[in-house]
């Protein structure tokens, strides 16, 4: 049986002893959808896969979304996204800057994303240490930190999510490559609102819902009273106790949960040394259904 060890930190553990290459039976994929609930975010180290042997774990977990602005796929396996550095004969051969401020994954479609899957295939290295890390906030303690006055203001409100508002923001950046968004790339990704509080599918524990990278508004409250609001919760939800940093190994496979987390991708790395992700984005189509929870929650 598999070894799962907490990193001692604000989330995330290591789970040993696994090939994510082999098809995993039943009572062991229950037994990790219960620890990625617990500790939001679990590296499998010493992995060797191919695009569709990474593609076949990650859609246990609930089906596979292609970005929105997304060229960059692997050839055969297209649910496959190619996060990367590198050039090659001058054309970029990956997504460069992807998520390197804090935000969650889809939390800007209307079914919100849940697991976020990343094989590290080169990391970059200087001097002997890894950089391009990926830092971690953990949502379900940041919740229960709010003090118990914060907690009654912010039920039942919502918060409208919106895909362009982060996109934006990194074109901002100096040397960025991506283009304005097209109308219809625009059309197919509308805001979406989401309550500030959801009770997690996994662990049941209320979750500070909302992230800097594409929360833009409180629905419920006047235009400045509701930044204001949403200010203060990303400072606190930002604080230093919250956070885990990944340093990464080549053969990781890092997967978190995007319901209960925020990230951010450190981008400490020069052109010159090379940082290639293979990505799978897993929306939580299944996670809420009921059928879902009962297989894999109740019954295991
Ligand atoms: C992401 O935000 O999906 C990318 C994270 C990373 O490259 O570390």
């Amino acid at each position: 049986m598999e070894e799962i060890v907490p990193t001692g930190g604000a989330l995330g553990a290591d789970v040993r002893g696994l090939d994510l290459a082999q098809p995993l039976d039943d009572a062991c994929f229950a037994r990790l959808l219960r620890a990625l609930g617990t500790h939001g975010v679990l590296r499998f180290p010493a992995q060797r896969l191919t695009a569709a042997q990474l593609r076949d774990f990650s859609c246990r977990f609930g089906p596979i979304q292609r970005g929105v602005a997304d060229r960059f796929r692997d050839p055969s396996v297209p649910e496959v996204g190619i996060l990367s550095n590198i050039r090659r004969d001058g054309q970029p051969i990956g997504l460069a800057d992807a998520g390197q401020d804090w935000h969650t994954d889809m939390s800007y479609t209307a079914t919100r994303g849940f697991v976020n899957v990343l094989y590290a295939v080169e990391v970059p290295m200087r001097d002997g240490r890894p950089l391009g890390d990926t830092v971690f906030a953990n949502m379900q303690a940041a919740y229960a930190a709010l003090p118990p006055a914060m907690q009654a203001r912010i039920a039942g409100l919502t918060a409208t999510h919106d895909f362009n508002v982060f996109w934006e923001r990194m074109r901002a950046r100096p040397g960025s490559v991506r283009a304005a968004l097209t109308p219809a790339q625009r059309a197919s990704r509308p805001p979406a609102v989401h309550p500030l509080v959801l009770q997690h599918p996994i662990s049941g524990r209320p979750v500070l819902y909302c992230n800097p990278g594409y929360a833009e508004r409180i629905n419920e409250l006047p235009d400045a009273e509701g930044q204001a609001l949403l200010e203060t919760l990303f400072a606190h939800q930002l604080q230093p106790e919250f956070q885990w940093a990944h340093r990464w190994t080549m053969g990781d496979v890092l997967i978190w949960d995007h319901l209960g987390t925020l990230h951010n991708a450190i981008a400490d790395y020069a052109p010159d040394e090379h940082r290639l992700m293979l990505r799978c984005q897993v929306m939580a189509g299944s996670i809420f259904d009921p059928a879902f929870q009962q297989r894999w929650l109740q019954a295991a």
